[in-house]
């Protein structure tokens, strides 16, 4: 006869914190956000750590280099989404590795003989505003100086005349040689007023590129999300179907964090597609998987797939409807809390700590507070960021308000990019149902700005809980259930509060 639980499976609204005492160093200015995404031994280091705890869901409509840049820019990490082709994912992680080295790559360079119309047709295209000349034209040619959009004015001068003419000189410009230290570079710039540095070997040919704004940049982001090369962070999503020949690829790309994506984990075949990484890799790839809902499950990705983390969550997406669908599925907040109860187990039990992940279903910052405080380590999602300005969808004007398309990996908009690239015959035959569906969601703001409010509110629940760090948070929380009335308590109550559009006179 089948298992019944006898615990109904629950949510996040259902639950409340009760203030724990707030001691003076209780401050939000003194709370710390970080935490680990690798699994760690018991006195060890993670190897891998966000500071602070949010991750992008892996869609289409979520997760772009924009989105990548955004994110690690403040702390947190995005995961690329694998619903494309291998190259397609590969130049995404490649733009977030460009995007700010210190010393950059130079990708928009002219040759002495181009025009200035070429050289405006470069910087439409790529945004850049510097353009280094080399006797080639090549990232690494001989440097013959420098053309910037204040070399010429486009309605003014003849845009039929030569870079050669109009961009300032090696003799005038100012340079550093390689194995010049970024410390130095950027003190160049400052001594000179400069905005950009070219890096020069000892034959003349050009090196790297270094900016005075990625320095204000990253001493306007202390929380900013580095590897060891000083490059943003970024992950992945990677699936069963392809990861022999897609997991190379993007670690070369030099994908921080790599992560299965499927809404259900609990399959032999992540179980062996994460040991494949770990063969292949060892100790140097972190991987995650889910999704499961139970214990029985971490375990088993814990255990027999070893995985760095485990996420949880099946059908609470906003957009998901697996539930309705197929019937599996269960309750957020009962999930999470069986599954970190395993997790503490497993933890006591073998002294290695997996760190867990709530994906999906997070519609408002007490949700998201409520995750943290039930023993996530992290949560991921989908909605919160696709509303944002950085997300990779176009903004869409609908009744005078302005949206973002939003769909699910499972709906079939999401799907169809197998169509174009692995043969008709494949999604034809696959297809059966759709997992998600196709939406709208209200633009917010930047994700600075909408992450900014979240874990200004983050810090200050975790003061009133008497903890200055996310495992304090867990370890202090006392959480009660609530009823259907004092759920209505908690809303205005017997107070008149005006429509934000005040009545007009008519
Ligand atoms: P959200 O944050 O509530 O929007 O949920 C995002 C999460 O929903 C993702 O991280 C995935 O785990 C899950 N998801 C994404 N696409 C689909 C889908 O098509 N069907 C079901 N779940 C999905």
């Amino acid at each position: 006869m089948a298992r019944i639980i006898d615990e109904v499976s629950r949510t996040f609204s259902e639950y409340l914190l009760i203030p724990r005492l707030t001691s003076r160093e209780h401050q939000p200015k003194n709370v710390s956000l970080k935490t680990p995404v690798s699994r760690f031994r018991r006195g060890e280091k993670p190897k891998f750590s966000i500071n602070i705890p949010f991750v992008t869901s892996s869609m289409q409509s979520v997760s772009g280099s924009e989105m990548a840049i955004a994110l690690a820019r403040i702390g947190g990490l995005a995961f690329t989404f694998c619903s494309q082709t291998i190259e397609q994912q590969v130049a995404m992680v490649a733009k977030v590795k460009m995007h700010k080295a210190g010393f950059v790559q130079s990708d928009s360079n002219l040759r002495p003989d181009n025009t200035l119309a070429d050289a405006l047709a470069l910087r439409k295209k790529s945004g850049h505003s510097t353009m280094p000349v080399t006797e080639d034209g090549s990232g690494n040619g001989t440097f013959v100086g420098i053309l910037t959009d204040k070399d010429f004015w486009e309605f003014e001068d003849n845009l039929s005349g030569l870079v050669r003419d109009y961009m300032t000189p090696l003799a005038s410009v100012v340079y550093g040689t390689s194995g010049i230290t970024l410390h130095d570079a950027n003190m160049l710039l400052r001594k000179h007023k400069k905005e950009c540095l070219p890096i020069l070997d000892n034959k003349c040919n050009l090196q790297s590129l270094v900016f005075k704004k990625d320095y204000f940049d990253h001493m306007n982001n202390p929380y900013e999300l580095l590897d060891a090369q000083k490059r943003l962070a970024v992950g992945a999503g990677v699936n069963t179907h392809d990861y022999e020949a897609r997991v190379p690829a993007l670690i070369k790309a030099g994908a921080d964090v790599l992560c299965f994506d499927s809404s259900d984990g609990y399959t032999e075949f992540q179980k062996d597609a994460i040991l494949w990484c770990r063969k292949k890799y060892g100790d140097s790839v972190i991987v995650g998987g889910g999704n499961v809902v139970d214990g029985d499950a971490f375990r088993y990705l814990a255990e027999e797939g070893q995985a760095d983390f485990v996420k949880v969550g099946i059908g609470g997406g906003s957009i998901c409807i697996t539930r309705e669908q197929k019937g599996i599925g269960r309750g957020q907040a009962s999930a999470l809390m069986a599954v970190v109860a395993e997790r503490d187990k497993y933890y006591n039990e073998t002294g290695i700590y997996i760190p867990v992940c709530s994906d999906g279903g997070l519609s408002n910052d007490t949700q998201i507070i409520i995750a943290l405080a039930m023993g996530a380590d992290f949560v991921m999602m989908g909605r919160y960021f696709a509303m944002t300005y950085e997300s990779p969808t176009p903004k869409v004007s609908i009744g005078g308000r302005m949206y973002k398309p939003y769909w699910g990996e499972g709906s079939n908009r999401a799907r169809n990019w197998q169509r174009y690239n692995q043969g008709a015959e494949s999604t034809e035959n696959q297809l059966k149902f759709e997992e998600g569906v196709d939406a709208y969601v209200p633009i917010v703001g930047s994700v600075k700005d909408v992450t900014s409010v979240t874990l200004t509110k983050l810090r200050s629940t975790m003061c009133n809980m008497g903890s200055l760090n996310l495992k304090e948070f867990t370890d202090n929380a006392v959480l009660t259930r609530i009823s259907e009335q004092s759920f209505v308590e908690g809303g205005t109550s017997t107070v008149t509060t005006l429509d934000k559009e005040r009545p007009r006179d008519v």
